[in-house]
């Protein structure tokens, strides 16, 4: 998307202004051609996060090749994006945050290149066509950082006793590799990663090749399919490794082995919640499955990292319910900007309600009304809290995961239930996730997709009530 905000002002006036930069902006693109190219922007105007992600390119691949040694806290990367250039470009911003950069190519020649904040703004030799697919190489190192979200949480690169623990969501990623850090700029991924022998490291996707050279381990990982990257994940430390299919899948379960004995049992369970998700919601978008346990002090959550869910101990069913839930919500159908949050945790809130009520449980019409009354929570505050804002629009960044998100997320699928009747809320579920498998939706996309498959339900006060409504709706 070519995006044009303040940045790419200032630095086109700076361009024009200051004599000395122009001169050596032509000089620097004197044999290729000319001057064409404009800066791509440095962020895809994210309402909750404006710098992430970058305009101007689209990444289709990431091979990135890392070594970490954790107890120098020490990371060596070398970043090879494969990219289509949407504009002409002069430059173009990668998201990358601390570590130091050594070296940037594109093509075969040395870029310049400078960094503010997590901007790390590229000037390749020749200016890129539109059209074009380029490769730029960024080679770091340093001491990966860890994040703090707007809402406190933490993410980025997070230490363990005995490795390390990446997570992404939403911004962290930037902290461990340069790229398009924004959920509309999906790519696959070929990460091999270096560590000291007696490690792992565990990724997403697949694992390809494993190999012990002179006191460290190579572990080879590709992921095929799109990958936005807020789900990609690196795990490395000491692992109880499993290995086992769910029906075709290959299935790579990786747990610290503090947490072994607690996971197995549920664990155990992951090929049954596929097969009934994928009743539900149709077929696994995916080539792999498994999941990561592993404990970072910092991390009490967890997260749908694509293909291999990542907790921060044993989950209980629900939970790994809802982090399966993902792969199709969220992970192969990804929101077209964090405001969409709720396409993601709706969705998957939904997900344990409705495992509940096909195993015995209480239905999703009783845990809706238990929500409704607030007989769900254990507090009366706790109740309030799902009405403070709509689901599809948090009111700042922090807010994003918030219980509106979560609850009244859930509870506009609900509404949506009742009003099309059971056949054809179903075939919406299934059908959205048919219809935009590997892309990316919005909340406008759901909303016309279910009027669609519904035409003659009134699905307006559902959106104008529990979606974009504020307060606590009237029954309907
Ligand atoms: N997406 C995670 C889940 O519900 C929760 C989460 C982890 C999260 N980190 C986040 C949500 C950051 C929003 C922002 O499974
Ligand atoms: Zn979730």
């Amino acid at each position: 998307m070519v995006s044009r905000d303040r940045r790419i002002t200032v630095v086109a006036r700076s361009v024009r202004l200051v004599p000395v930069l122009l001169a050596s902006a032509l000089a620097a693109t004197a044999c290729g051609g000319g001057v064409h190219g404009t800066p791509g922007g440095s962020g895809v105007r994210d309402p909750y996060f404006p710098k992430a992600g970058n305009g101007g390119y689209d990444v289709t691949h990431y091979g990135l090749r890392l070594a970490y040694d954790p107890g120098a806290h020490h990371l060596t990367g070398t970043a090879t994006l494969t990219a289509r250039a949407t504009q002409d470009l002069s430059a173009f911003d990668l998201d990358f945050l601390g570590m130091e950069v050594e070296k940037v190519t594109v093509g075969r020649e040395a870029a310049r290149w400078n960094r503010a904040g997590q901007e790390l703004t590229v000037r390749p030799h020749d200016d890129i066509d539109r059209d074009e697919t380029f490769r730029v190489t960024v080679r770091y190192s340093g001491a990966p950082e860890t994040v703090t979200d707007p809402d406190g949480s933490r993410e980025g690169w997070l230490r363990t006793a005995d490795g390390a623990l990446a997570l992404g969501e939403p911004t962290g990623s930037m902290a461990w590799f340069p790229g398009n850090h924004h959920p509309s700029d999906k790519a696959a991924y070929d990460l091999t990663v270096t560590v000291p022998r007696g490690l792992r490291a565990v990724s997403n996707g697949e694992l390809r090749g494993e190999r012990t050279e002179r006191g460290r381990t190579t572990f080879v990982w590709h992921c095929g399919e799109p990958m936005a990257g807020y789900l990609a994940t690196l795990a490395i430390g000491r692992f109880d490794v499993g290995r086992s299919a769910a029906g075709d899948l290959p299935m790579y379960t990786a747990v610290d082995p503090a947490e072994a004995a607690a996971s197995r049992p549920v664990l155990k369970r992951i090929p049954e919640v596929l097969r009934w998700a994928e009743r539900r919601f149709g077929p696994y978008p995916f080539s792999s499955t498994g999941a990561i346990v592993d404990r970072a002090a910092e991390v009490g959550y967890a997260l749908e990292t694509q293909t291999r869910p990542v907790f921060p101990g044993a989950p209980d069913l629900t939970l790994l319910v809802h982090e399966f839930a993902h792969q199709w919500y969220g992970d192969s159908v990804t929101p077209e900007s964090w405001r969409d949050m709720w396409l993601n945790e709706g969705f998957a809130t939904y997900a344990e309600w409705l495992w509940e009520e096909d195993h015995g449980g209480r239905s999703a019409q009783e845990t809706f009304d238990a929500l409704y009354s607030g007989a769900h929570f254990d507090t009366e505050e706790a109740g309030e809290e799902i009405w403070e804002f709509p689901p599809a629009d948090p009111p700042s960044a922090a807010r994003i995961s918030d219980p509106p998100v979560y609850w009244r997320g859930a509870m506009v699928l609900h509404k949506v239930r009742q009003a099309v009747g059971d056949d054809r809320f179903f075939s919406i579920l299934k059908g959205w996730a048919a219809k935009y498998r590997y892309g990316n939706a919005g909340t406008a996309d759901f909303t016309a997709f279910a009027e669609r498959q519904a035409p003659g339900a009134d699905l307006r006060p559902v959106w104008d009530e529990w979606l974009y409504g504020d307060g606590k709706p009237e029954r309907v």
